[in-house]
């Protein structure tokens, strides 16, 4: 089978990072077409810059990456530098990227590729607020039934929420704009974070990384050291769950992954459970199923997979 061609969208983020770097060495299952930057973590400068490092530890210097979206569609940014330092990155000093930042709004480029390719043969996959999404779809409806698949991390419903009591952070961030791309009709696939909580590092699972001996498996290793110390102290738990990379990993191995197609609403009304993903998961209410959530991963499965990519790069 020919690779899906894959827009990633993304805020890095040590686990969007990981996310990229799934996706950059998994030529035979995904064509990435490029990659966007939003505002989330921590501001546009940072993610789109943080995404051009990224590329280039993996050598992928000529991955195209276009700035989108500075802020929400109508709120104020929130940002998470208590879980991703003050860079985004935060972990071993890096350098500044050399390879370019693409001149076009990233906005655009969504439009633009989505005209391009033939309809139905593009997946887009969020991995920060849905910002960028939104707005394409506002700017240019046709482009909405061209989609292939979206397959993006964010939401929560038995695991309640990350930022808030009831909500998870990228849909919290910009719960107007994902309540759009839930609503848009698009096939629609959501990791929250009720799978993406199963897929937690180990000392074995980060050993891994570092076993490796390159420059990616260090890194990777490192970030997913900073990255975990929050989540140990939070939650108590035995490591940091790797968030972004389920959605990269479903598109190369979707057997890893079992959920249910329902309704799924966003909440935009409320300030105390704003952003919430109402996941209809119990089929309670007649309203139209809307997207696949996802609720187990075979994490053991998910973790011998980035292993084995990572370790080509
Ligand atoms: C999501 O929020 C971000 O901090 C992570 O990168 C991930 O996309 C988890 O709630
Ligand atoms: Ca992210």
């Amino acid at each position: 089978m020919a690779p899906r061609k894959i827009i990633i969208d993304t805020d890095p983020g040590q686990d969007d990072a990981v996310a990229i770097l799934l996706a950059l060495a998994s030529p035979e299952d995904v064509d990435l077409l490029g990659i966007t930057a939003v505002a989330g973590n921590v501001p546009l400068p940072l993610t789109q810059k943080n995404a051009r490092i990224v590329c280039e530890l993996a050598g992928y210097t000529d991955t195209k990456v276009f700035a989108g979206c500075d802020a929400p569609l109508a709120r104020k940014l929130v940002t998470a530098e208590h879980v991703h330092g003050k860079t985004g990155l935060d972990g071993p000093q890096m350098d500044d990227p050399t390879m370019p930042l693409q001149d076009e709004h990233g906005v655009d480029f969504i439009i633009e590729t989505l005209r391009r390719e033939p309809a139905g043969t593009v997946t887009i996959c969020p991995i920060g607020p849905l910002t960028n999404i939104a707005t394409a779809f506002q700017r240019a409806p046709d482009i909405i039934a061209r989609v292939q698949e979206i397959v993006l991390m964010g939401g929560a419903y038995f695991e309640v929420g990350n930022i808030t009591p009831s909500a998870e952070f990228n849909i919290y961030v910009d719960p107007e704009a994902a309540k759009l791309v839930f609503g848009a009709g698009v096939p629609l696939t959501m990791m929250p974070l009720d799978v993406t909580h199963k897929a937690l590092t180990t000392r074995p699972r980060i050993d891994a990384f570092r076993s490796m001996g390159t420059k990616v498996g260090d890194m990777v290793a490192a970030w997913t050291d900073f990255f975990e110390r929050f989540d140990m102290e939070k939650y108590g738990s035995e490591g940091a769950p790797l968030h972004d990379p389920c959605t990269i990993a479903y598109l190369i191995n979707p057997d890893l992954f079992q959920g249910r197609h329902i309704n799924v609403e966003v909440e935009t009304g409320s300030d105390l459970t704003l952003g919430m993903t109402v996941a209809d998961w119990w089929r309670v209410t007649d309203r139209p199923a809307n997207a696949v959530f996802m609720k187990d991963i075979n994490a053991e499965g998910f973790y011998a997979l980035l292993a084995e990519r990572l370790a080509r790069l």
